[in-house]
Parts: C-alpha cells; structure tokens; sequence
C-alpha cells in the first residue's frame, strides 16, 4: 500500500519541480517601483510614456508629481513597506516650475500596490527633506502629488496626494471566485442531505437506473439471487482492506498540498500571497514545498513499516531506496535546467541543487536512517521501555541524536562560520536591505557554502529577493545547508507517521500525541 503511497508522493514531487523551473516563472522585476520610473529629466514626454505604459499593468499605480514650487527641483524616492530596513530608492527628478509660464514641473512614476509605500521628497538644492507620505496605492489608481509652496519666507511647502482615479478592488475576483466555490459546496451537501431522505433516494435511483432498483426491491424481497450476493460480496472487501488501505487523511492533505501547489505555480492569480515571500515573512506559496516535506516523511514510515512486515529483507529495501533517491536527484537536474532542450546539458551554468534533489536527498537521508536504526519490534510495542508514554520516541534515540547531532551543525555553520566581508551570524538578503550595508552578503552563511563548494553559475540566479531588496548575488532557496532542515521536517513527518502507525485505530492518543508536538513546535517557533 505504501509503496504506491511514495510512489504518488514521487510524482507530485517531480509535478511540483516541473512546474518550479525556473524557465515557467513569470519575468521577475515587475512589482518594483523603481525599475518603472522615467529618466530623470521627467517632463510631459515622459509623462505622457509613462501613462502609455501604464495601460494595464497589474499591481501598478500611476502618480504624477507636479511641482509648483519655482527654482527648485524635487527628488522623488520611495521604500516598499515590504522591504526591511531598506534604503530609499531613487524614483524620479522632478524640474523646477517655469514660473514665466506658469507651468509646474511635471513627472510620471509608476508605483507598486502589493506594499504600502514611503514617499520621499527632497529638495535638489541642498537635499533638504521636504516631505514625507506613507500611502497604500491601489492597483491601477492615477494619483496625482501636487507640492506646492506654503509661505515663501519660512520655504515651507505642503505636498497633497489627490486621487484622480479610484483604483479597483483586485480582490474582488477571488471573492466571487471563492463564493461561487462555496456555493458548489453547499448544494453538493444539500444534495447529499436530500439523498438521505427515503423517498426522494427512491425516487432518484428510479430516475436513473431502474433496473438497479428493481434488484434492490428484489434483494429486499428475499429474490433467489441475494444468497449469492451475499456470499460474494464480504471476501473481496477483506481482502482489499488488508491490502489496499490507504491512509486517508495524509491522502487528503497531500491532495490538498497538490491543488495549492499547482494554483501558485501557475501564477496563483498573480495575488501576493499566493507567490513567493521575498525575504521576511510567510504566504501560502511557502508552505507547500516544506508540507510535501512532511508528508514525505509519514510516507517512508508507512512505506518501511509496510515493507519491512510484508518481509522485504533491510539490503532489498535500502537498494530501493537508494534507486529512488538516485532517479528523484537525476530527475531534479534535468527538469530544473531549462537548456536540456538545446542539446546536451551544458555544464556552464547547470544548476545543481532544486526541489527534486532536495527531496530525493531528503529521502535518502531519512528512508537510510530509519531503516539502519530501527530495531525489529519497535514499533509494535513488543520492546520495553521505562516510560510508556514516550514509547513511540524512546525506542528512536539513535535517529534522534543523529538529527539534534545535524541540528547543531546547522546551528553552528549558519551563526559561526565567518563569511568574507559579511558579519557573523548574517541571515538577511543583502541587496538594499540592512542600509545596503551588505550588499553582496545574500543568504549569510547558507549562501557562502552554496557559491563556494558549487559556485556562483551552478545555483540559482534569481531568487525572490531580487525584486524587492535588488539582490545581485545569486542564492539558491535550496541550497546545501537548508537541505538539514528539510531533513528534520520530514523526520517529524516520520515522528507522526510511526504515531500513526503505534497508536492504530486509538484516535484519542494520535490526537493528543499530535497535540503535545504542535504545541512544543509552536513554543520553539515563538521563543
Ligand atoms: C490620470 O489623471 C490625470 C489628471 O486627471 C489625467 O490627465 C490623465 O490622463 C490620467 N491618466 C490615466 C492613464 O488615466
Ligand atoms: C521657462 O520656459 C521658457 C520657454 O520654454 C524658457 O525660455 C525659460 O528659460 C524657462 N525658464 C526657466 C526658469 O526654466
Ligand atoms: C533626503 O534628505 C535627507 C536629509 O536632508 C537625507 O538624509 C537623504 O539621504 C535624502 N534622500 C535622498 C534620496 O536623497
Ligand atoms: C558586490 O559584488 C559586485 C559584483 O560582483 C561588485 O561589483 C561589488 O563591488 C561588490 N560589493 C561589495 C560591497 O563588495
């Protein structure tokens, strides 16, 4: 049962990466502010481009500056509320007003949407700051920021933003689409609730197959053929029980897992929470690769277990475990570089790690330790142990250590391994975050071990951070020291698959047991 339980979990894995190559992934860069603006000359040309190009881009404002103050020019900057302790990106230069012709001077910018914003407004003569306006711009408003002189002794100005255009709400087609959705559900259950109604099951089954219900009156009646039925009936059910039981909730969530998956990778509505966080943070995107993690881990246990009773000895199953390992890494390598189809793979800018060849290795990882280390008996109970509450961890410590022993060394690399020009310990993206104190120090420590013991060309080139925070640095989200967390998710998924397993059929125990571990999880997360 199990087998086919890692099998399906093989090829949604390999589903997912075909679906992450990075070749699919939209053109990065168009959420930012920056990489929109007008050359610094501003003025009606650009204006006008600037509008031309606005024309249905999504999650993208449009703001016109006017300046009315005479002889000084303006300096326009913006922060993305989304981007940590970010420096100011240069926007738009914004000319003096020609007060001869009573003309202000005038830029068009386009502005993101997905974050709120922090606009900057400097004076060009002496760089003096002369105002500053927080403001959540929504998807393709028109907005006009009028800075006008207040008193022309003290040089104040006043600087009013002015909405033009309202923006439309984006949201509203995920609304109607997660309506309708609910609308399906709710008469597919007032359906199943009429067909438990005598009468109307009659009535439908009559509709539709009369000669079925003719069977079943005659069933009811005592008809010749229902000694047979009877007889027939119970054996197959037995024998596809014992055989073919799936476990249904790790199905369910792995299907689940799927839908998400396959909606974020094709662009989930391009909404922000259904892509990837750029640094800091979480959405819904994020959660679905160290989910199939998890479930990866409750398979192997299930898949062993099942293996090792059916009588497979340890050498037969470690060979196919090291097999399947071998062709999920094999997998990984082709599927994520994009330029196997232009000949053969050419080694100058081949990708190495990615999301297959972190789940096979992941697999290995975990299916090789749980095989070496479990002693026979263990999880049936049969072994004894001083506390039989924790008899379903206790029997496990060799793996345990073998996990806290990874653990610190993750620990270790990540926040003592000196980084060249970098400070210890750093997990920010680089780029324009951290006061673009360090630049080119992407990932800290995770990133250094990737680009020095694979290099620069053969990890991913455009992380997520690359928009907001402009990171140069390529860094690879799955990278070689990320892989020893990946490895402990799916040792907890295993945790929870032998729970499973210990504790069959006894839901009382498998839901407090799964309590305990998600409210120690939690308390780790939040201390
Ligand atoms: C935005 O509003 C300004 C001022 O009302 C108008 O001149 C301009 O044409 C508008 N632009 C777009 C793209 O709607
Ligand atoms: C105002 O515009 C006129 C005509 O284009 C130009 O000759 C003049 O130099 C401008 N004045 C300033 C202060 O830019
Ligand atoms: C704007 O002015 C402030 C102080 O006057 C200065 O610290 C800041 O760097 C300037 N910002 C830009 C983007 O020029
Ligand atoms: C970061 O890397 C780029 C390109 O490799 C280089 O031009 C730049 O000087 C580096 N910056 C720092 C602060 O080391």
């Amino acid at each position: 049962m199990a087998a086919a339980a890692g099998l399906a979990a093989a090829v949604a894995a390999a589903l997912g990466a075909l679906l992450m190559a990075p070749g699919l992934t939209q053109p990065h860069g168009e959420g930012s502010p920056e990489g929109s603006g007008p050359g610094p000359l501003g003025g009606e040309e650009a204006a006008a481009a600037a509008e031309r190009r606005f024309a249905g881009r999504m999650d993208q404002a449009l703001l016109l500056v006017r300046n009315e103050v005479p002889a000084q020019g303006l300096r326009l900057a913006a922060l993305s509320g989304a981007c940590h302790q970010c420096l100011y990106q240069f926007l738009a230069f914004i000319p003096p007003s020609n007060e001869s012709l009573k003309k202000p001077g005038t830029a068009a910018v386009m502005v993101d949407t997905q974050h709120p914003l922090t606009l900057l407004l400097n004076s060009s003569v002496g760089d003096r700051e002369l105002c500053k306006i927080q403001y959540h711009f929504g998807e393709f408003g028109n907005y006009s920021l009028v800075v006008k002189t207040l008193s022309t002794s003290t040089k104040t100005v006043s600087c009013d933003l002015v909405i033009n255009e309202g923006p439309i709400n984006s949201y509203l087609p995920i609304l109607f689409a997660f309506l309708v959705y609910m609308g399906i559900l709710a008469i597919l259950i007032a359906g199943h609730l009429f067909m438990k109604i005598d009468p109307v099951r009659n009535w439908v089954y009559k509709k539709l197959n009369p000669r079925e219900t003719d069977r079943l009156i005659n069933s009811e009646l005592g008809s010749p053929n229902t000694t047979d039925s009877v007889s027939s009936d119970p054996a197959p059910r037995l024998w596809s029980t014992a055989s073919r039981q799936r476990l249904r909730s790790l199905d369910t969530f792995r299907g689940l897992s799927l839908i998400i998956m396959v909606f974020v990778n094709y662009g989930g509505g391009k909404y922000w929470f259904f892509k990837h966080e750029s640094w800091n943070g979480l959405t819904v995107a994020d959660l679905v690769f160290p989910w199939f993690v998890f479930i990866m881990g409750t398979s192997i246990s299930l898949s062993l277990s099942s293996m090792l009773k059916w009588g497979s000895s340890k050498q037969k199953v470690l060979g196919k475990i090291l097999w399947r390992s071998f062709l999920l890494i094999l997998l990984g390598i082709i599927v994520v570089n994009p330029n196997y189809c232009l000949g053969p793979l050419s080694w100058d800018n081949l990708r190495i790690p990615g999301v297959l060849q972190r789940l096979g290795f992941t697999y290995l990882v975990v299916a090789a330790l749980e095989l070496l280390f479990t002693r026979s008996g263990a999880e049936s109970g049969i072994l004894e142990t001083p506390c039989p509450a924790l008899q379903d961890i206790l029997p496990y410590w060799p793996q345990w250590i073998f996990i806290l022993t990874l653990e610190v060394i993750w620990l270790c690399l990540t926040f003592l391994l000196p980084v060249p020009g970098c400070p210890r310990g750093y997990l920010g993206p680089g780029g324009i975050g951290d006061f673009g104190n360090y630049p080119n120090c992407t990932g800290g420590a995770a990133g250094y071990i990737d680009r020095l013991l694979l290099g620069e060309n053969h990890i991913y080139q455009h992380p997520s951070s690359s928009v907001i925070y402009q990171t140069t640095m390529p860094y690879d989200p799955e990278g070689i020291l990320g892989t020893i967390n990946t490895i402990f998710m799916a040792f907890l998924g295993l945790q929870a698959g032998k729970i499973i397993l210990f504790y069959k059929d006894q839901h009382k125990q498998i839901m407090s047991r799964f309590l305990v571990w998600s409210v120690v999880m939690v308390s780790q997360i939040v201390t």
